[in-house]
C-alpha cells in the first residue's frame, strides 16, 4: 500500500487533539495504552532515575496534545520547554496545565508513572509538580531552518521527543538534518531521547490517515551519527499483536539517547 506524504497544511486542517487522543491514549481504547505507553515510560523513568541524565532544562519537542512523556523528567529537571507545531495540540497542552475542566484526561498514565515510582498514593502531586515545571508551550516546526523561529531558545541539559520526527521528515536525510538542528539547542555534553516507532508507514486518526517515514534501525543509527551525536543506548521491542495494523503499520517501538559532543 503506498502512503503519500502528509503535508504540514494537512496537520493544520485535520489533526484533530481530541481525535487523536481517544484513538492512541483513551484509557478504554486507546491503540497506544498498553504497549507504547509501558515501553515509551519505563525508558523515561529509568533513563532519569538513573542519575545519567540531569541538570535544570529539559526541552520536548513534538508533544502534540499529549504530556505523559514529561511526568518522569519533572523529578529531575526544574524547569520543561515543551512544543507543538499545532496550534490546536498547544491549545490542549495549555488547557492541561490550567487544569481545565473539559482538558484531556492522563489519570490513567499518570497512576502508572507513580507507580513506576513507587508512589501510588500521589497523583494530584504528580500532576501538580508536572504543572508547576512546564514554564512555555512553544510552536516549533522541524521542517524550519530555526525550528523554534523567531524565539531564542536557551540550550538544554536534555531534549526529548516522542512519536514525532517521522511525521514531518519525507525521508531519511531530511530526518538527520532535523536531528543535526536540533543540536544546536542542546549544551555541549548534553542529551538528547528520541521514542518512536521503526517500518512504520501510516496512522489513522479516525477515518483521516496520516503519512509516516519508515525506518529501519540501521537507518535511525545512521542518522544519529550523521547528524553529530554519540550513541548511549539503543532499545527496540517488537510489537506485540493487541493492535490493529489497520490502525498504524509499524513494526517496532525504539528508544535512542544520544549525547552531544563536548567539543
Ligand atoms: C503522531 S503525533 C505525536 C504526538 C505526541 N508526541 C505523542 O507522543 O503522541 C505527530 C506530531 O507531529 C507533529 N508535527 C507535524 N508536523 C510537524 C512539523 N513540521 N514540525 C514539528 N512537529 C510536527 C504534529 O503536530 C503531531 O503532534
Amino acid at each position: 500500500m503506498e502512503t503519500l506524504y502528509t503535508p504540514s497544511q494537512t496537520y493544520i486542517d485535520q489533526f484533530d487533539p481530541v481525535d487523536y487522543y481517544n484513538t492512541y491514549y483513551n484509557p478504554e481504547q486507546g491503540a497506544m495504552v498498553e504497549e507504547w505507553v509501558s515501553f515509551v515510560l519505563k525508558n523515561l523513568h529509568e533513563t532519569f532515575t538513573s542519575g545519567e541524565i540531569k541538570g535544570d532544562l529539559l526541552i520536548d519537542f513534538g508533544a502534540g496534545p499529549t504530556i505523559y512523556h514529561l511526568l518522569s523528567a519533572c523529578e529531575v529537571f526544574s524547569n520543561i520547554i515543551t512544543s507543538d507545531f499545532l496550534e490546536q495540540n498547544r491549545i490542549q497542552l495549555q488547557k492541561w496545565l490550567r487544569k481545565d475542566p473539559d482538558a484531556l484526561d492522563w489519570t490513567h498514565i499518570v497512576k502508572f508513572v507513580c507507580e513506576l515510582e513507587g508512589n501510588s498514593e500521589n497523583l494530584e502531586k504528580k500532576e501538580e509538580k508536572l504543572r508547576r515545571t512546564v514554564s512555555k508551550v512553544l510552536k516549533c516546526d522541524a521542517l524550519k531552518s530555526n525550528p523554534f523561529d523567531p524565539v531564542e531558545m536557551p540550550q538544554a541539559d536534555c531534549l526529548i521527543s516522542c512519536l514525532c520526527l517521522e511525521a514531518p521528515c519525507k525521508d531519511v536525510e531530511s530526518f538527520t538534518d532535523v536531528l543535526r538542528k536540533l543540536k544546536d539547542f542542546i549544551k555541549p555534553g548534553g542529551h538528547i531521547v528520541i521514542q518512536s516507532v521503526l517500518n512504520c508507514r501510516f496512522y489513522y486518526i479516525g477515518q483521516k490517515q496520516f503519512s509516516c517515514l519508515s525506518l529501519t534501525r540501521e537507518e535511525l543509527e545512521r542518522a544519529f551519527k550523521e547528524a553529530g551525536y554519540e550513541i548511549v543506548k539503543v532499545k527496540v521491542a517488537p510489537r506485540l499483536k493487541k493492535l490493529s495494523m489497520d490502525v498504524t503499520d509499524f513494526g517496532s517501538y525504539y528508544y535512542v539517547h544520544g549525547r552531544k559532543p563536548c567539543s
